[in-house]
């Protein structure tokens, strides 16, 4: 089983952190969304591939959990983490979600966000959840289905379309996993909020190539999207700010 080894590269977990920041309400509704599926007051939260720990510490912040914890195998995303995203009630270990370093049957949700995509062996990442969470307890996995790939990044780089539609997984092969690992489906939804208040900040945040799959294009390729993103965003002064909206997908599944 070989992880994917991008996110520890230091150069794109400082500029993930920076680049992949939201407007502060977004992240309390999608925070408060996510906090929604757990079924019960003070909940333990795992959040699986952390990262940066943006939703850690957002958790923290507006869920009133007992406990955070943040797992991710990216000792450089998780050095991002603690330097700025620590808080009192959340702590980072490093670990793989195929292997998960914590106690069994110990949380009442936990959150893979942006991260299905990366496992290598998704069955059983699915059935590690099933352990370390409580009978009941929720996942709620935050990504993009291999057949909704209408990001706005994709009109600047059409060939990450062809890239994600190799990647991602898509919501059937996502639920049959969980489901083999016994879990039950509670929803699958969708949701959108602004990431960025104009395509002039969106420019200014991809400039730096804060994801993964950007370095899977050309330094030519790149370069040529960016040109036509900064050329709408001058467009843009005259016709007025337009919100960059992103929309995930959310399969919420609860534990046997
Ligand atoms: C795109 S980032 C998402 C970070 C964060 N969850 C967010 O939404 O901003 C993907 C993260 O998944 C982590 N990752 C990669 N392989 C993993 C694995 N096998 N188990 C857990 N996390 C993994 C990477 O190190 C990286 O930090």
């Amino acid at each position: 089983m070989t992880r994917d080894r991008a996110h520890d590269d230091e150069r794109l977990a400082g500029a993930y952190r920076r680049g992949n920041e939201m407007p502060e309400e977004s992240l309390r509704d999608w925070t408060r969304l996510i906090g929604s599926f757990a079924d019960r007051p003070a909940p333990a939260i795992v959040e699986v591939g952390a990262g940066t720990g943006v939703f850690c510490a957002a958790a923290a912040r507006w869920l009133a959990p007992s406990s955070v914890v943040g797992v991710d195998p990216s000792a450089a995303m998780l050095a991002e983490a603690v330097r700025h995203h620590a808080h009192p009630r959340v702590h980072y270990v490093r670990g793989a979600a195929e292997a998960l370093p914590v106690r069994s049957g110990t949380f009442d949700l936990a959150l893979l966000s942006r991260v299905i995509h990366h496992l290598p062996d998704r069955p059983r990442a699915a059935r590690e959840l099933a352990r370390i969470l409580r009978p009941g307890g929720a996942a709620v996995v935050r990504t993009t289905f291999r057949e909704r790939l209408d990001a706005l990044v994709y009109d600047y780089w059409p060939r990450l379309r062809e890239l994600d539609r190799e990647r991602f997984p898509s919501a059937d092969d996502v639920l049959g996993d969980f489901t083999a690992a016994g879990f039950t489906v509670l929803k699958v939804t969708s949701f959108a909020r602004p990431v960025a208040e104009d395509l002039r900040t969106y420019h200014a945040r991809l400039i730096t190539r804060p994801r993964s799959k950007f370095g899977h294009l050309t330094p030519e390729e790149f370069e040529d999207g960016l040109h036509h993103l900064a050329a709408d965003a001058r467009r843009e002064l005259a016709t007025g700010p337009v919100p960059v909206d992103e929309r995930y997908d959310l399969v919420v599944v609860t534990a046997p």
